[in-house]
């Protein structure tokens, strides 16, 4: 029975450990923290916990629209940690169980890579050696930080450290407009918290269509949640206590005072003291390089998840880590990026995939671009989510679903028809005629798919 020992136990790593069991190979998976990794234990799972919280207290401050008198009296906050804590720690029990369910040997400790088949484990003192016919290498990342005056200063923390914070800070000052950024806004600003984010290229969320950013940004804007965009961070510092960050926006120079300071600039691979270099492993920067199969310059040595840069998100580094067991056991397949999607959950959320009309245009793709606003729902009027839209990018020539950005209620769930028709290569015709139910909020992606052929009915 072929030995795979797979370094880091997150997204990509146990994963890959769970598919490489079901194919048959002998499992050692090295973690030298709590299985789950950052989604789990300081990423996804806890900041959506407590989004889930800030989406309750904004309802409970408007029931009377819905007919239900009942007074909002304050956020308890040691009680929304607490449900973080339970939640985090339910999800990470289920993985220890799938992990022994699987028969996978969990091995506690800080591994290195000695060479292509030897993994050196430090247990805490003590030093246990692996060896393995093959390597998957998932050690994730770790967050960005500026090198600029005062970001290691008290006060500016990242967003594992906000995660635990004891009580709701007066006001958040947020460096960073990205996906962490956007969610801790919502979360705080929710929460009570004078919110005001920085960020350095045009928009929040840059990556993102620029239509869907801007809805977001008007959502955020209603909430009086500050932003400043096109704007350079210089430098932190402590005046009484608090938190002033200079910034410069048009050749002019600006600061905002705040109890707290969140820095949500990116992460980077966590591919340092692994031994990779020593070992021969070829890195594209931070990032460990690998190719379509996930198979990194040192045969029989895999990588996926953040560790590989690319994409780094969480459902891209199970899927990494499926196609690179598979791979290490004998199979033959790559890795496909075309239909990955992205997801936001701010309120409103924001789903993705694919190509964006100006990622289409880019590439000289004529493309006819389908739109449907949820203030044309019923459903979602009947939700009482009426903001935002789904935006539907075809390929004039062939008809086929390029891509697909959604902005509004469920978005993050709903965008999977729109990753099914790209993965699928499906028509907007296809996606337009077949039969939605209704009411629901998956109307909107009919009538989007209808509106790039012309003929949407409510619009
Ligand atoms: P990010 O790369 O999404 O965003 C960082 C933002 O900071 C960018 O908009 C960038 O322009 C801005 N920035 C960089 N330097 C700056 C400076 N000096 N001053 C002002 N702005 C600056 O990274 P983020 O938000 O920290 O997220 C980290 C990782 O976690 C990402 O890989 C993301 O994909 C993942 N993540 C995914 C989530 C999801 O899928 N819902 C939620 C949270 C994180």
């Amino acid at each position: 029975m072929a030995h795979v020992a797979i370094l880091g136990g997150g997204p990509g790593g146990y994963v890959a450990a769970v598919r490489a069991r079901q194919l048959g190979a002998d499992v050692t998976l090295v973690e030298m923290d709590a299985l789950g990794g950052t989604c789990l234990n300081r990423g996804c799972i806890p900041s959506k916990a407590l989004l889930r919280s800030a989406e309750l207290i904004r309802l409970a401050q408007h029931l009377d629209e819905f007919g239900v008198e009942a007074e909002f009296k304050h956020v308890n906050w040691p009680q929304v940690i607490q449900r973080k804590n339970q939640v985090v720690s339910h999800v990470v029990k289920g993985i220890e169980y799938l992990m022994n369910q699987n028969g996978i040997r969990v091995m506690e400790g800080r591994g290195r890579l000695a060479d292509a088949r030897t993994i050196v484990v430090d247990t805490g003192g003590r030093e246990e050696t692996i060896t393995a016919d093959k390597v998957v290498l998932a050690t994730g990342s770790v967050s960005a930080r500026l090198p600029l005056p005062g970001f290691d200063g008290p006060g500016v923390v990242t967003s594992a450290e906000l995660l635990d914070i004891e009580r709701i800070p007066e006001s958040l000052t947020i460096i960073g407009g990205g996906y962490v950024g956007v969610e801790f806004a919502d979360i705080f600003s929710a929460a009570g918290s004078k919110v005001t984010i920085i960020e350095m290229l045009s928009r929040i969320v840059p990556t993102e269509d620029e239509e869907i950013a801007a809805e977001l940004a008007r959502a955020f804007r209603r909430r009086g949640i500050a932003t400043h965009v096109n704007a350079r961070v210089m430098e932190i510092v402590e005046k009484d206590g608090r938190r002033l960050v200079r910034f410069s926006k048009d050749e002019k120079e600006y600061e905002v005072e705040a109890e707290v300071v969140l820095s949500a600039v990116g992460r980077w691979p966590n591919t340092e003291d692994v031994g990779l270099q020593e070992a021969g492993i070829e890195m594209d920067g931070r990032s460990i390089k690998v190719g379509v199969r996930m198979e990194t310059s040192l045969p029989g040595v895999y990588g996926c998840g953040d560790a590989v840069g690319g994409i780094m998100l969480a459902h891209v580094a199970s899927a990494e880590g499926k196609v690179a067991a598979a791979n290490a056991l004998g199979q033959q397949i790559e890795m496909a990026y075309s239909a990955i999607p992205s997801v936001i959950y701010t309120h409103p959320e924001i789903g993705s995939t694919g190509l964006t009309e100006a990622q289409a245009q880019a590439k000289g793709v004529d493309v006819k671009v389908g739109k449907f606003h949820f203030r044309g729902s019923g459903k979602a009027t009947a939700e009482g989510e009426r903001e935002g839209l789904v935006k539907i990018v075809v390929d004039a020539a062939s008809g086929k679903i390029l891509g697909g950005q959604i902005c509004g209620p469920h978005a993050t769930d709903l965008i999977h028809e729109i990753v099914l028709a790209v993965s699928v290569g499906a028509t907007a015709q296809q996606v337009g005629d077949m039969v939605h139910a209704h009411p629901t909020l998956m109307e909107p992606i009919m009538e989007a798919a209808e509106d790039a052929l012309g003929r949407a009915i409510h619009k």
